[in-house]
């Protein structure tokens, strides 16, 4: 991937790229829609990375190319907004430089190659922003830490390009650790990291949702329409994941639906997410997978972010005997994890056999089959120096390389 962008930065501007940094997709294990109501997450980060590949350009102009729609793009950030995966890094170098910590002039020329599939539920767009955020931050020769980066992908997305997305995805693109869940607290960004027993598989639908489309925005509205009416329950209610899981009968009488099952998921899916971060740890992953289904019905029934092809899968999947399964990511399409025992055997299930029965169950109904992957849970963002150039002029400083 870092050869392809590195090639495809060459062959588009005619000369070798400065800096080159990659990040990766993630997979959520369970909390879903609880990172923007300041709940628990519990993602892992994918072997499919974004990488960004950067070099300097004008004040003020971004010249892009992407393996996402192959065309070169040239924009004034600051002029007008742009729109489609442009507006991610125009945020991105908004961020950046309200910071202090873009390029010379905030000009870049940017390459950027992907493997994380977009719309899938696997959060490309949060590959695409903390990658870009290494590689030009380190283009102006500034180090900023996981969290730091985190926070301009975060900005630029939200505050930027308009969706209604927590910090979860931008988190663990920058934090992530090879072998191991993150656990983060959103609303104090407290993390923990778990590692993972038990196999993960990935079924991706290949039915896509478009988030800026609205269906999270609208969600996000709604929590926080429940949270001002609870608020008359209790006036110092900040977050909708702090009510109190032992006072659901008095959420139940105060808000209307789909409030009320809304909030419902939110608090129930809080209180899985602990829950079951507690269960990984410990190792115990059938109970752990029973969350898994659990979580999967409160997205489809209460939160209603399901898709008849994700329910289908999660269906097959606990045919098929796997310990779990849900819906990862926003929902209304995308992808399905599937969690499976530690080996074949009385105690675990092949994955060839659980992934036929799946695809057996999907073409009968669809006539296609869906993709089936293996998650190797894998780390966060990096970036290099690949060559002195841009930074000698920058800043005389000597080359130093992150990785
Ligand atoms: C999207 C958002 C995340 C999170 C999930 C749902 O992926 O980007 O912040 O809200 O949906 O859990």
């Amino acid at each position: 991937m870092i050869d392809n962008v590195s090639g495809l930065f060459r062959a588009t501007f005619g000369a070798a790229p400065v800096v080159v940094a990659s990040a990766p997709g993630r997979v959520n294990l369970i909390g879903e829609h609880t990172d923007y109501n300041g709940g628990p997450v519990l993602p892992v980060a994918t072997s499919a990375r974004t990488s960004v590949a950067v070099g300097p350009a004008e004040p003020g102009v971004l010249e892009l190319i992407s393996t996402l729609d192959g065309e070169r793009t040239r924009i004034d950030w600051r002029a007008g907004r742009p729109t489609g995966w442009c507006a991610y890094l125009a945020g991105v170098m908004r961020e950046l430089d309200a910071g202090g910590a873009a390029p010379a002039g905030a000009g870049a020329r940017v390459a950027v190659a992907s493997a994380v599939p977009v719309g899938a539920g696997l959060a490309s767009s949060a590959a695409l922003t903390v990658a870009a955020a290494q590689a030009l931050s380190l283009l102006a020769t500034v180090r900023l830490s996981p969290r730091q980066l985190a926070g301009v992908a975060y900005r630029a997305e939200h505050d930027y390009v308009g969706v209604g997305c927590g910090i979860m995805d931008q988190m663990c693109a920058s934090l992530a650790r090879p072998g191991h869940a993150l656990l983060l607290e959103c609303a104090s960004l407290a993390t923990r990291y778990i590692p993972i027993r038990g196999r993960l598989l990935l079924v991706d639908t290949g039915t896509r949702h478009e988030l800026t489309a609205g269906a999270l925005n609208e969600r996000r509205a709604e929590c926080e329409a429940a949270v001002a009416r609870l608020r008359l329950e209790l006036p110092e209610l900040v977050w909708l994941a702090s009510w109190p899981a032992r006072w659901l009968p008095r959420l139940k009488r105060a808000l209307a639906e789909p409030l009320r099952s809304r909030a419902l998921h939110v608090v129930g899916e809080t209180a899985r997410t602990r829950f079951g971060a507690q269960l990984l740890t410990r190792g115990h992953m059938r109970r752990f997978g029973k969350l898994l289904y659990e979580a999967h019905e409160s997205c489809r029934r209460l939160y209603e972010c399901s898709a008849p092809e994700l329910d289908l899968v999660v269906a097959a999947a606990r045919r098929a005997g796997a310990l779990g399964a849900r819906l990862t990511g926003a929902g209304w399409g995308g992808a399905v994890l599937v969690l499976l025992g530690k080996g074949d055997g009385a105690r675990g299930k092949s994955e060839a056999k659980v992934a036929k029965e799946i695809r057996r169950a999907f073409a009968a109904a669809y006539g296609r089959e869906p993709s089936i992957t293996s998650v190797r849970p894998s780390g966060g963002a990096r970036g290099k120096h690949v060559t002195g150039q841009g930074m000698l002029r920058a800043s005389g400083v000597k080359e130093t390389t992150h990785v």
